[in-house]
């Protein structure tokens, strides 16, 4: 196998069609219905669901399906939390709509817009504003983890498809393709450890097989993954829930933020390692259940979870922190 890391399997291996993508039946189908009807009539788009679960992909592979060869020449891709905010977007999607005509090939442009919940509501109004005025050239897929940051408006203006995180039976058949392609050489202890770690994100499930591999001369065994993913294990929430009862929050909060960089996880599947962790050590009281119900709520609604995430340690701190000694 090659040793170099040039091409990102994640890119190589990312599929073009609709009939590639792996399981998200419902949306495939969803999708597959829209383009068999009448194109024209396609509604805007709502993608929600998990990060590396093929909402991209699909928004991609869709367009390949309408347009063919020449589907760059229809799409714009931009990204919602662009610093530079709404008034850029609705510039770029100003200047993309000019000129255009539609016809029976090009009923429309597709302008895909990703990480739509981290626009402000008032963002979303003025977006919600934007889809309007070029309702007649472009059709929009927005693109978010979380649909309930999205404003109803928008919501009830779009269809939406829900994509879940993937099970482990087509993850593992998608990862083991790849060992193929690449003459990897997994035991299915591997893949399940590798699956196991990636959470049914399968961006990361496939960075972590191309990294394994790649050190491994691609001969992976399942302490080499263990090694890889360090950091990035629930370990690291083992480590920090002990710091908390030890009453060390601050080492505690170092344990969670290096934890958050290296797994890229965000904060509700944090909160949600936190709880499994808490539950199989026979800690979770009902007040500190509570707690982590309460967090979980603050965590949807607000827009920089790493605040929410440290008040809750100093809550549990507080909690476990008792009972360590
Ligand atoms: N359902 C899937 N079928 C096949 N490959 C997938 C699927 N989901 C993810 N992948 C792989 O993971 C990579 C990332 O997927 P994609 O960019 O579509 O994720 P996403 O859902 O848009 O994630 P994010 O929310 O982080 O943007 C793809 O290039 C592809 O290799
Ligand atoms: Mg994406």
């Amino acid at each position: 196998m090659s040793t170099r890391l040039e091409l990102l399997w994640i890119e190589k291996y990312r599929p073009k069609k609709l009939d590639d993508i792996v399981d998200q039946e419902e949306v495939i189908q969803g999708l597959k219905n829209l383009l068999k009807g009448d194109i024209k009539e396609m509604p805007h788009l709502l993608f929600a669901g998990p990060p590396g679960t093929g909402k991209t992909t699909t928004a991609l592979a869709l367009a390949r399906e309408i347009y063919g060869g020449q589907w760059r020449d229809y799409v714009l891709e931009l990204n919602a939390s662009d610093e530079r905010g709404i008034n850029v977007i609705r510039e770029r999607v100003k200047i993309f709509a000019q000129y255009f005509t539609p016809s029976e090939k090009a009923p429309f442009k597709i302008v895909i817009l990703d990480e739509a919940d981290m626009m402000t509501s008032e963002a979303q109004t003025a977006l919600r504003r934007i889809m309007e005025i070029n309702a007649r050239v472009t059709r929009f897929i927005l693109i978010c983890n979380y649909i309930t940051r999205i404003i109803s408006p928008i919501q009830s203006r779009t269809a939406i498809f829900r994509f879940k995180r993937l099970p482990k039976e087509g993850a593992i058949q998608y990862l083991k393709m790849i060992c193929d392609s690449e003459g990897v050489e997994c035991s299915p202890d591997v893949l399940d450890k590798i699956y196991e770690a990636s959470l049914g994100d399968l961006r990361k499930a496939i960075n972590l097989l191309q990294s394994v591999s790649t050190v491994t001369g691609g001969k992976p065994t399942v302490k080499d993954v263990e090694s890889i993913v360090g950091k990035a294990t629930p370990e690291a929430i083992v480590k920090m829930i002990d710091a908390l009862r030890m009453g060390d929050f601050n080492s505690a909060r170092n344990l969670l933020f290096d934890f958050i960089s290296v797994s890229n996880l965000d904060g509700q599947e944090v909160i949600k390692l936190i709880f499994n962790e808490l539950m199989m050590r026979n800690l979770l009281q009902p007040e500190v259940a509570e707690v982590l119900a309460e967090y979980e709520y603050r965590i949807l609604t607000s827009a920089y979870y790493e605040i929410q995430l440290t008040a809750l340690l100093a809550k549990l701190s507080r909690l476990l922190g008792s009972r360590g000694q």
